[in-house]
């Protein structure tokens, strides 16, 4: 069903019912023993309430959602603030009911209320659509969506009135089940439709007479069933999707689950991904068709790898563009960086932000660079630094060259242009700038700019002394021969 077609299931009146979209995440997560709150955890890259913002956006505008903060309220906020969602504040957090209680006058121009707890990140639009649908048609005041899971401990408790019956007596959260209750497998999933004026035509009704003296959302369903109103369940064929996050386990838990379907939803789409349980890729990364990814990869953030690349396995790529045809070796490590297509980097490259790396470069073991742009078919082999560096196209930068762009003040740069060769173990002191074609002998410490097609040395001259071995070991002899 589109956002159009939810708008267009007929209320009684003819109208196409309005419908709000409320996510509780005000809660302070206090089973996580952490300093931080609860829906900002991240799994598979992102906050916890940024995917069930995601989902419920794609059933109603961003304007029609409602999301009730409380705990460490402004961060949250600052979290998800680009979604364009609207924000209501529950300053104390007494409960599910409660954070309904405070968001009565935002919801007061609906007429239905799908609740979502900001804290179970798997839900899926079309099963939202589904429950409101549901509601509707069965003309009830409150609908849950309720899930069959192996282990239902921790969950409230679906009270059927009978086995075959939509219809819900009472939701028993784990705290007040009998032991009988408890063997219950059909639990809530803290995902509900309600009807709006119904709703808050009786939730004065709601008391905090129970353990933990709170206002239990879940409790509406015995007072409609007092006042004689329709309290039904839409059961899930799809249990995973409705798991929370209450406990640390969980977290990792939703953490693999999410990976797990990232990885086959890239192998839908043409990645091979060899041992994907061993993979960490966020949810954003986009890869390319015939890309293979080997064990053990992590690729984060915004990621992005073109067609036919292969990545090997230790490497963990944060931010970083990477062309077509790139082969990644083993180990290396990038941040916020471009690699063009047909480059090799690696093994063990690390690429600090703003490396630039051009079409079919090289850069090799345990070279570093920030800031830089290595132009096509240029090389970087072997144990270097490049920061704040150009280097043009076909250069050859020796092993072990160090580019030094500080001066413990500031940054300076230094330009190398297209075809230069710089001899290993050569130092270049910026700013500093080497003409084309230019050479750097081995071992030289650059420190004024070389004009182009000249040869550089800045080194001292090689003496020999000729014979100086053979008579330090013959004077050691007869050291010898006088001690013994
Ligand atoms: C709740 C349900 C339980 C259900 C489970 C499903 C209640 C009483 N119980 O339990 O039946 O099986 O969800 O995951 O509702 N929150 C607020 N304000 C508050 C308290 C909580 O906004 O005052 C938010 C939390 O941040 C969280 C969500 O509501 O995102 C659910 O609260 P939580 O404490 O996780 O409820 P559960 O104990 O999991
Ligand atoms: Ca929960």
């Amino acid at each position: 069903m589109t956002k159009r077609s939810a708008k267009k299931s007929s209320s009684s009146t003819g109208q196409p019912p309005r419908v709000a979209i409320a996510i509780m995440a005000a809660g302070k997560g206090t089973r996580l023993k952490s300093r931080h709150p609860k829906v900002l955890h991240e799994v598979g890259g992102q906050p916890i309430l940024a995917y069930v913002i995601a989902t419920a956006a794609k059933v109603v505008a961003a304007k029609d959602i409602f999301v009730i903060i409380g705990h460490e309220a402004d961060r949250v906020r600052a979290a998800v603030a680009s979604s364009g969602v609207q924000f209501v504040l529950q300053a104390e957090q007494r409960g599910t009911g409660h954070a309904l209680i405070v968001a009565r006058e935002a919801l007061a121009p609906y007429d239905q209320v799908i609740v979502l707890s900001g804290d179970a990140p798997l839900i899926t639009p079309e099963t939202i659509q589904k429950l409101s649908a549901f509601h509707a048609t069965q003309k009830a005041t409150m609908t849950l969506l309720s899930a069959e899971l192996a282990d239902p401990s921790g969950y409230g408790r679906v009270i059927r009135k009978s086995a075959r019956s939509a219809e819900v007596r009472a939701i028993v959260e784990e705290k007040a089940a009998s032991a009988r209750q408890k063997k219950i497998r059909e639990i809530n999933s803290g995902c509900y439709a309600f009807s709006v004026p119904a709703l808050y035509g009786h939730i004065g009704l709601l008391s905090a007479d129970n353990a933990h003296r709170e206002y239990y959302l879940t409790d509406m369903a015995a007072v409609f069933q007092r006042a004689r109103k329709k309290v039904v369940a839409m059961k899930t064929p799809h249990p995973a999707e409705v798991l929370g996050s209450n406990k640390r386990s969980e977290i990792v838990d939703l953490d693999a689950r999410l990976r797990l379907a990232k990885c086959h939803q890239l192998m839908e789409e043409g990645v091979t991904i060899f041992y994907p349980q061993t993979c960490v890729i966020d949810s954003d990364v986009e890869i390319g068709a015939d890309t293979v990814i080997e064990p053990f990869v992590q690729l984060l953030g915004k990621t992005k790898i073109g067609s036919d690349c292969r990545i090997r396995s230790y490497s963990v790529i944060n931010n970083t563009e990477i062309g077509d045809g790139v082969v990644v070796l083993p180990g290396c490590i990038m941040d916020d960086s471009r690699i063009a297509r047909n480059a090799t980097v690696g093994p063990y490259s690390r690429l600090r932000p703003g490396s630039d790396i051009g079409e079919g470069a090289h850069l090799g073991n345990f070279v570093e660079t920030k800031k830089i742009k290595l132009g096509k078919g240029s090389k970087a082999n072997h144990l270097t630094y490049l920061g704040d560096t150009e280097i043009g196209e076909g250069v050859n930068v020796g092993a072990g060259t160090i580019t030094c762009n500080y001066d413990g003040v500031h940054k300076h740069k230094t330009v190398i242009e297209d075809g230069v060769f710089v001899g290993s173990n050569s130092t270049l002191v910026a700013p500093v700038r080497i003409g084309r074609g230019a050479y750097i002998a081995a071992a030289s410490c650059i420190t004024d700019d070389v004009p182009a097609d000249s040869l550089a040395l800045g080194r001292s001259r090689q003496t020999v002394k000729e014979g100086w071995a053979r008579e330090k070991r013959a004077a050691s002899q007869v050291q010898k021969a006088k001690q013994s």
